[in-house]
Formats: C-alpha cells, sequence, structure tokens
C-alpha cells in the first residue's frame, strides 16, 4: 500500500478494536503513529490487541462493554488521563447471528440494537467532552444492511439503520464543534467474525460471495483501514456525515449470501 498517512502526535481509540476490522483499523493508526486505545468487552482480547498494539508503539487496552453507558464513561476517561485529548474515535462494536424474524426473541432484537445502536450512542456522547477541540473525527462503523433488507438480518438492518442517521444528524450537530462525523460500511471483508457468521463457508463460499463482488475478491482489513486513515486524517477535512462504501462494489448483491449462509446454519438447527 503506497498511501502514507501521519498520525504522530494524535489519539486514536476505537471501541470494538480488539478483533477484526476495528484491529485492522487500530494497528493501523499505530503503524502511522498514533497513540492508539482499544475497548472491548472480553479481558483475554483487551490484553492481546494492547500487546499487539504496544509492538507497535503507545498501545492502551480497556475493558468495557458499550452498552453500560457508565462503563464507556471510565474507559474515556481512563484513554484521555493515559494518551490526552481524542483526534479520532472509532465506534465499532457489533454482534450479530442469523435468526428468522418469527423466532427470534425481543431479547435477541435487543442485544444487536444495544450494541450496535444505543452502544454508538452512548461511546458518542460520552466521548464529546474528550475530543480534541475544533479538529476530532468521530467515525461508525456501519454495515450494507443499514440500507439494504436482508433475510435473517431484522435487529442488524434495524440497528444499523439507526446508525447512519445517528451519523448523520450527530455531523449536523457538531460540525458546529469542529467534529467530523462519518460511517464506514463495509463489504464482505476476509477473515472476520462477520463473515464466519454471514457467509457459507469453504472454497465454495468464497467463490459465491467473490461472484457478488464487482471487483471480484473479498476485501481485507487493510482495505478499511486506509479509509478509516483517510477519515480520520486531515484530507478528509471537508467530509462530514457522509456514510461510505468500502465493498468492491457490491452495492446491494450481499443478500444471496445472506441466505446461502443461512441455509446452512438453519438446516444444522
Ligand atoms: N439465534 C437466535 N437467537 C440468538 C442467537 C442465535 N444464533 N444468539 C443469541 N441469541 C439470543 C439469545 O437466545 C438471547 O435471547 P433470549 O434471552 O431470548 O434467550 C439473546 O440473543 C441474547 O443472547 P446472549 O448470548 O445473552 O447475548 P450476549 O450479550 O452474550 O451476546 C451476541 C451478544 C448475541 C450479539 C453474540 O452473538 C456475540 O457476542 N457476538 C460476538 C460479536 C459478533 O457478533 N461479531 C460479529 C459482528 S458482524
Amino acid at each position: 500500500m503506497n498511501v502514507q498517512f501521519d498520525f504522530s502526535s494524535r489519539h486514536a481509540m476505537v471501541f470494538g478494536g480488539t478483533t477484526g476490522i476495528n484491529l485492522g483499523i487500530a494497528q493501523a493508526y499505530a503503524r502511522a503513529g498514533a497513540r492508539v486505545t482499544v475497548v472491548s468487552r472480553k479481558q483475554a482480547n483487551v490484553d492481546a490487541a494492547a500487546a499487539t498494539l504496544s509492538a507497535l508503539g503507545l498501545g492502551l487496552g480497556l475493558v468495557a462493554d458499550v452498552r453500560d453507558e457508565q462503563a464507556v464513561a471510565a474507559a474515556l476517561a481512563q484513554a484521555v488521563a493515559a494518551h490526552g485529548p481524542i483526534d479520532v474515535l472509532v465506534s465499532g462494536a457489533a454482534g450479530n447471528f442469523l435468526a428468522p424474524a418469527a423466532q427470534m426473541s425481543a431479547n435477541a432484537f435487543k442485544v444487536v440494537v444495544d450494541i450496535d445502536l444505543l452502544g454508538s450512542f452512548h461511546v458518542a456522547r460520552q466521548a464529546l467532552q474528550h475530543l480534541r477541540q475544533g479538529a476530532a473525527s468521530l467515525i461508525f462503523i456501519s454495515a450494507p444492511q443499514s440500507t439494504v433488507p436482508m433475510a435473517y438480518q431484522a435487529h442488524v438492518c434495524a440497528a444499523k439503520a439507526g446508525v447512519d442517521q445517528l451519523a448523520r444528524v450527530l455531523a449536523l450537530e457538531w460540525g458546529a464543534l469542529g467534529v467530523r462525523v462519518n460511517a464506514i460500511s463495509p463489504g464482505p471483508i476476509e477473515g472476520t467474525e462477520g463473515m464466519r457468521r454471514l457467509a457459507p463457508q469453504g472454497e465454495e463460499g468464497a467463490a459465491l460471495v467473490r461472484q457478488m463482488v464487482p471487483l471480484g475478491r473479498m476485501g481485507t482489513t487493510d482495505d478499511i483501514a486506509q479509509l478509516a486513515m483517510f477519515l480520520g486524517s486531515d484530507a478528509a477535512g471537508y467530509i462530514s456525515g457522509a456514510v461510505i462504501a468500502c465493498d468492491g462494489g457490491a452495492q446491494g448483491q450481499l443478500s444471496p449470501m445472506i441466505l446461502a449462509a443461512a441455509d446452512g446454519a438453519l438446516k444444522k438447527t
């Protein structure tokens, strides 16, 4: 990758940043010189990510569940005490599983809305006072489900549609404070928990996914990290309120992937 970003002297904080796409983003900021804080709910994942980030620069890992607003507030205060005001904040904690709406309990629906949507609100609202005054970038991690209705994804479709609108509203309200707010909508990204849950597995499954992507390949965590670095950098200084797909051109074409995965998953139950 030839594009170089410089995040030295900046603090990047990534919620959900201990695995997959979010860890890829955290590592990219660290490689570009940022002091990086990652937060997630599992101690073992936090410890592993913090060690990886510390090997690249100044890394800090904290445990908090985004559903718990006070825990989010405490993590933000600790991060700022260690690394200073936050220049770039990524809200990427998410949950997902395949379930037909008729068999999804209200609690199952709620748990995903609580993590993806309410969790994003907690992170943004509690972080505002800690963002670098006059020049900060807030990035939500959305999903194609925010605009494309997908079977077995009622909870995620509802939650991510809310995330997109939250990004747009906060861009309106916080622009005057110098806070840019955007969302990234990743397509199928190889090696992630999301793909393990939502895509048919094996070489056949991978071939089906490739067929749906005009660029002919699955994305990588680095593809998403490059966009996150752009949105966090001064190069994106006039971009706010945008939901940007990074999906190889797949756009709304991923429903068959979910159906094929659900077919396998539901046959097993
Ligand atoms: N199908 C149907 N319902 C399910 C389910 C599945 N595969 N997995 C969980 N649920 C239901 C549970 O039965 C429970 O509902 P109930 O109280 O009516 O029984 C509800 O969802 C909450 O489940 P629980 O396991 O208590 O929640 P949790 O907070 O421990 O886990 C999840 C959160 C459910 C989102 C879990 O899938 C998770 O932690 N995932 C890891 C992150 C992830 O999904 N990453 C991918 C992002 S794309």
